[in-house]
């Protein structure tokens, strides 16, 4: 138990498999024997309770706003996993909240070996804000265009906000025609933590409202999420430096930063930062082979 590694799992891109990869990852760690918070910070579109079987009744945005404390939120999803789930009053968020937000994570820290936090997508300072809050951010991005193009993006604005990326998730790999997710990654300019492949089982499992690594272990998906886990133990290299008394890297005073880097990221490029994906556009992740298209720009439905 304790000194929590706190992992942002981010990307600005919905629907690419964030929460899907908190809820996974978490329980499997928790079968690696780890203790496990996995914090839903989808402010305007919390779901985590849709994954799973409960209805919480205390959430983020009473422990934020002072009516209960964060023990009464956190829900036991499995053994050594508990779950504090955002709750959808949360849409009126707000800077006092946001700031509170830190306070919140600090106290999670010494109770668990590991502290998940279930990012939105977009680019907003709730979404800015836990890149700098986590100790490392963990990028999820499906093998697609856009998806890879949004990744690029939360990655950028991790490295703007002093935040470490400590590298990309593929999920629903193996389909259409992508690069394999070493030459994403590489494109990322981030280490590969992990490739889930697309798997039926996690559509089924989320129809029975659980996560798939107690549904069906065995599944491909499953399987793909612990190990992603067990490198995560056994490579622990959270850095566990001088900074104690310091939660991850940021503090509220960064608050005012985020929204100006929110601002000036949404302004600067809306179709992506600066220029920094142009790249995807050209045959940057081709992959030189002559049958290969290199990339399938079709979008999929629902992402
Ligand atoms: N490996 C996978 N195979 C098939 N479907 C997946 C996989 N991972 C996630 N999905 C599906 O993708 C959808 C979006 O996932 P979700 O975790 O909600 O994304 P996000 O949190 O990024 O918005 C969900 O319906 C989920 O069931
Ligand atoms: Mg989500």
């Amino acid at each position: 138990m304790g000194d929590g590694r706190v992992i942002a799992v981010a990307g600005a891109k919905g629907g690419v498999g964030k929460t899907t990869t908190a809820i996974n990852l978490g329980v499997a760690l928790a079968h690696a024997g780890q203790t496990v918070a996995v914090v839903e910070l989808d402010l305007a579109m919390a779901n985590i309770v849709d994954f799973l079987q409960f209805e919480p009744e205390r959430t983020l945005h009473d422990v934020l706003s002072g009516t209960a404390p964060t023990t009464e939120a956190l829900y036991p999803i499995d053994d050594r996993m508990h779950v504090l789930p955002s709750g959808t009053e949360l849409a009126e968020f707000n800077a006092i909240n946001v700031a509170a937000l830190a306070p919140v994570i600090r106290s999670l820290r010494p109770a668990y070996d590991f502290v998940l936090l279930d990012t939105a997508a977009g680019v907003s300072p709730e979404t800015i804000y836990p890149l700098r809050l986590a100790d490392e951010v963990l990028i999820v991005s499906t093998p697609r265009v856009a998806s890879i193009r949004d990744g690029k993006k939360t990655i950028e604005l991790a490295h703007r906000v002093n935040g470490e990326v400590m590298g990309v998730v593929f999920v629903r790999a193996g389909t259409g025609r992508a690069p394999p997710p070493e030459r994403l990654a590489t494109f990322l300019e981030t280490d590969l933590i992990g490739a889930v492949p697309e798997d039926e089982t996690v559509a089924a499992a989320q129809d029975m409202s659980q996560p798939i690594c107690l549904f069906d272990p065995d599944s491909p998906a499953a399987t793909a999420y612990q190990e992603i886990a067990d490198s995560l133990v056994l490579g622990d290299t959270a850095d566990d430096g001088d900074d104690d008394a310091v939660l991850g890297r940021g503090g509220v005073a960064d608050l005012q930063n985020a929204e100006a880097i929110a601002k000036s990221a949404a302004k600067a490029d809306p179709d992506g930062m600066d220029g920094a994906t142009k790249p995807l556009e050209s045959d940057a992740l081709t992959t030189g082979d002559p049958d290969d298209n290199g990339f399938e720009f079709v979008k999929r439905k629902g992402e």
